[in-house]
């Protein structure tokens, strides 16, 4: 029970990656709040669902007070919350700029400028941010989602300062997961995931499941001395 009586918070937690997370964080004994503007899409023991579309600032400010008032505090905040608009540059409309900007990093900023300082008050926290290898090596037909999952990198290691320099143990990391088969790949071809599978050493596309053992590793005490990093976990990934 790697998170006995801890409090999780994570974004975009009932489909997908978020929800491999939630799952994983409550079988090792979390009270985990799956944030979504979606439908949840499955029952979990110990995994409530919260109603958030996490651009709504004042939305995020009810939801950071609800937390408090049930739960006292909150130990770790998964920023897995994204989308995707792509288009090639010349084509890129303002609205799929805009969208991606607001979901992908105003969103996790509407989040964390409440839940940081609470866990810097209460000396305790793990923050952990999904980027993408998209915002390490960049991406044909993704400006905008590259941009925001490099902004995510620069916030992992600006918050993993900002809140620790009291000396709390807030510790801030990122994961840059690379092609992991879910509902955000649902518009690419498949000749496409075939040719990023066979750019990985591994020669496959990730599982959802994958990402979270390290979002788990992350959380837990077992990483207490890893802070502002972020993980490739990409199956050994060449973009
Ligand atoms: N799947 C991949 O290949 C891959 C690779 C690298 C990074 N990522 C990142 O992992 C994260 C999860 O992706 P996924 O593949 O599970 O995607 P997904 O589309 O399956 O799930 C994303 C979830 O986020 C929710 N969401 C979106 N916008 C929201 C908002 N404004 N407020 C609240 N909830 C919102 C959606 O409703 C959905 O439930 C994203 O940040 C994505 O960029 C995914």
């Amino acid at each position: 029970m790697k998170l006995k009586d801890k409090v999780a918070v994570v974004t975009g937690g009932a489909k997908g990656i978020g929800a491999e997370i939630a799952k994983a964080f409550a079988l090792e004994g979390a009270k985990v709040v799956a944030v979504d503007m979606g439908e949840m899409t499955y029952a979990q023991e110990n995994v409530e669902f919260y109603r958030l579309n996490i651009t709504d600032t004042e939305g995020c400010k009810t939801f950071f007070d609800d937390m408090i008032a049930k739960f006292g505090k909150i130990d770790i905040l998964v920023n897995n919350a994204g989308i995707t608009r792509d288009a090639m540059t010349r084509k890129m409309t303002d609205e799929m700029w805009d969208a991606v900007i607001n979901v992908n990093l105003k969103g996790i900023f509407n989040l964390v400028r409440y839940i940081g300082p609470q866990m810097e008050t209460n000396n305790y926290g793990s923050i952990i941010n999904i980027s993408s290898v998209v915002g390490v090596f960049g991406n044909i037909g993704q400006a905008n989602y590259a941009a925001t999952k490099a902004g995510v990198i620069g916030l992992t290691k600006t918050w993993a300062k900002e809140f620790a320099r009291k000396g709390a143990p807030v510790r801030v990391n990122a994961i840059a997961p690379g092609y992991v088969m879910t509902d955000i790949l649902k518009t690419v071809p498949q000749e496409l995931l075939d040719q990023f599978a066979a750019l990985t050493m591994l020669k496959r596309l990730g599982q959802p499941e994958e990402i979270a053992k390290v979002a788990l590793f992350l959380a837990s005490d077992d990483a207490s001395y890893i802070t502002g990093q972020t993980i490739q976990a990409d199956g050994g990934m060449r973009l």
